[in-house]
């Protein structure tokens, strides 16, 4: 049988929206003007994306790429798929990557060498959260929310087997059997 799980509020919705704000102010400054792309990695960004560029008042495109590594279950397979590819041409443009997670750095080390090759103007990224405990490829963080321990974490976009994206709050995911 399934074992429950238990979830523990890590980050509230009212932290999480500080921390939005607070990017968009910091992405503002370095963008305005400059008719950014953000691209937002799927699916787990989809939430703080929706919520980030809300926040952005000046013209802006957004595109979303979909990669996958977890499959199923907490553990990377290190292998990284595109799922669903880009629609922008990326030469020349100011690119802003949107994660949720930096966990190991091997997706987005994966995604910002992927984009580099395509001659951007720029290529920064902003991360809601990140995990450095967890770290096995190096990733530079341009915009971060949260720092934050090494539990799983599900909510706010963030899954364990396709369920808690929902969760308003971010989550510590812990099972008890
Ligand atoms: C998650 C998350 C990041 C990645 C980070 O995506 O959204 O993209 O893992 O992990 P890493 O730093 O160890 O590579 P996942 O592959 O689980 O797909 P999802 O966004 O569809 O949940």
């Amino acid at each position: 049988m399934d074992s429950q799980p238990i979830l523990h509020i890590l980050l509230t919705k009212e932290e999480i929206e500080a921390a939005v704000k607070r990017l968009a102010a910091e992405i503002k400054e370095n963008y305005q003007g400059k008719y950014p792309l953000l691209i937002g990695v799927l699916k787990g960004s989809f939430m703080f994306m929706a919520d980030l560029i809300r926040q952005l008042d000046f013209p802006l495109e957004v595109d979303f790429i979909r990669l996958s590594s977890y499959g199923r279950g907490k553990e990377t397979s290190g292998r990284i798929k595109v799922v669903q590819y880009l629609h922008s041409q990326i030469k020349g443009r100011d690119v802003l990557v949107i994660e949720d997670i930096v966990d190991t750095g091997i997706t987005t080390g994966f995604l910002l060498d992927y984009l580099h090759k395509k001659k951007p103007a720029s290529l920064r990224l902003c991360t809601l959260t990140d995990k450095p405990s967890r770290r096995r490829a190096p990733v530079t963080i341009d915009y971060l929310g949260f720092t934050v321990p090494n539990k799983f974490l599900v909510g706010y976009g963030l899954d364990l087997n396709e369920k808690f994206r929902n969760l308003p709050d971010i989550c510590v995911l812990e099972e008890e059997s």
